[in-house]
Parts: C-alpha cells; sequence; structure tokens
C-alpha cells in the first residue's frame, strides 16, 4: 500500500520562534487527533530544521524536510545547503524541482535530475514537484509538459530508486493564488503519471509510488481531492503555517 502524506511547504516565511510553535502544535494534534497511518511532513526554512527534527523524534508521524538542496556533495558554493547537510541534523525528506524554483531560479529538468540523485545518495527522500503553466493547460499541451518532467527529471533513475521518491502534481496556476484543480482536473493528471511510471517501470512501481496533489489546497477541498484513486494526499503551502487548518487537512483521509 502506497502512503499517504500531507507534506506542508513553508515556503520562506516563519521566523525561528514562531516556526518551533507552529511546528509543537502540530506534533500535538497529530498526536491527540490523527488515527491514521498517515505522514505529515513540515519543510521548513533551513534555520528551523535541527530544532525540528529534534521535536519530531517523539512522534513518528510527523517527518521534516528541506525545500532545496544543491546538487555537490560539498565545496565552494557559499550560501548553498547540500543533501548531506540535511541528512545530518535529522531531516528526512526534500523538496526538488518546486516550481517557485524553476521559476525564479532557472532551475531546470537536468539540474533538478542532480538534485534528485544527490538526494537519494545521502538517503533522504525527494519529494520531486512536476506542473504545467495557465498557458500550457490552456494550450492543452500539459501532458506532454508533465511527460518531459518526468522524463528529463526522474524517469533516469534505477527502480531501486525510483521508488524511493515521492511525487508532487502542482499546477503552477493553482500554487498560491486560491485557484484549485478541480478533483477531476487532478485525477486525471494523476492517472496519466502513475500510467507513465507503469511503462517506464512497471505497474507495481506504479501502484507503490505516492503522488500528492498540490496548488491551494486547504481543509474544504482537501477530502474530495484526497478521495480520488490517484491521489495520496497533498503539498500544502499557505495552509501548512496555520497549525489548525494543516492537521485538519491531514484529517481529511478519514
Ligand atoms: P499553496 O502552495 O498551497 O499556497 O497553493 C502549494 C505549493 O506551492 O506547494
Amino acid at each position: 500500500m502506497r502512503k499517504k502524506i500531507v507534506a506542508g511547504n513553508w515556503k520562506m516565511n516563519m521566523d525561528y520562534p514562531s516556526g518551533l510553535s507552529v511546528f509543537s502544535e502540530i506534533i500535538n494534534m497529530v498526536k491527540d487527533e490523527v488515527t491514521g497511518s498517515q505522514q505529515a511532513i513540515v519543510c521548513s526554512p533551513y534555520i528551523h530544521l535541527s530544532s525540528l527534527a529534534q521535536l519530531a523524534k517523539s512522534n513518528s508521524q510527523v517527518s521534516v524536510g528541506a525545500q532545496n538542496c544543491h546538487q555537490a556533495e560539498s565545496g565552494a558554493y557559499t550560501g548553498e545547503i547540500s543533501a548531506s547537510q540535511i541528512k545530518s541534523v535529522g531531516a528526512e525528506y526534500v523538496i526538488i524541482g518546486h516550481s517557485e524554483r524553476r521559476q525564479y531560479f532557472g532551475e531546470s529538468d537536468a539540474l533538478l535530475s542532480e538534485k534528485t540523485v544527490i538526494t537519494l545518495k545521502n538517503g533522504l527522500t525527494p519529494i520531486f514537484c512536476i506542473g504545467e503553466t495557465l498557458e500550457q493547460r490552456e494550450g492543452n499541451t500539459y501532458f506532454d509538459v508533465i511527460k518531459e518532467q518526468l522524463t528529463g527529471g526522474v524517469f533516469n533513475l534505477s527502480a531501486d530508486d525510483f521508488a524511493k521518491i515521492v511525487l508532487a502534481y502542482e499546477p503552477v496556476w493553482a500554487i498560491g493564488t486560491g485557484l484549485t484543480a478541480s478533483p477531476e482536473q487532478a485525477q486525471e493528471i494523476h492517472a496519466f503519471i502513475r500510467k507513465e511510471i507503469a511503462v517506464k517501470y512497471g505497474q507495481e512501481t506504479a501502484d507503490e509510488t505516492s503522488i500528492l496533489y498540490g496548488g491551494s489546497c486547504n481543509p474544504k477541498n482537501a477530502a474530495e481531492l484526497f478521495s480520488q484513486t490517484d491521489i495520496d494526499g497533498g503539498l500544502i503551502g499557505g495552509a501548512s503555517l496555520k497549525s489548525r487548518d494543516f492537521v485538519d487537512i491531514i484529517k481529511a483521509f478519514n
């Protein structure tokens, strides 16, 4: 059975004390209210990672991740953070290829493929993001775009490595806009992604891969999105900044 996951992406929000306090609230609420085996992940700014990982030790249902890493093992890359450094503070996940990284930092599929490889090499789980822009959606090229991002970013992995990753479909037009993909629109792409995985790695691997939906997911729309056959959870931006909303999204599985 593939994992049911809700991952929060705090982006460049939260100072250090507020991050710790929101995360502590999340841990307590998950402990008291979440009954299933769902995995909650908070992808925080780097400054929080070490402290959050310490707090998360007490609850196996909550894990911590970073939002990016550098593609090199180590070296003279001023201001960058490596996968091994992220691993060393107890984080377990890294978001790779978020559309904001692709758009504002020019990250290409080839670069993202290198980042995925280094992440896996260091024992971290990449949450690899793909998704089309509004222009690509309206121009009806979105299936091609998704396929290209999969091919360039993760389909070069060995079957063993591919089996370790999590995918997130995030239509760029739905991120932070309040415009959510309809459950049918999201399901259509998730089913397409799973089919492409089956073609490349076989049905068993496809059935085991968690594919999250991201883009204006909130406590109101989560249950309907998560009830779709091929949607295994969410990658949550804005709504992950409030502990109550984030935990209510996790509870949407029940
Ligand atoms: P949003 O962001 O939930 O604020 O739309 C999602 C994301 O960027 O991962």
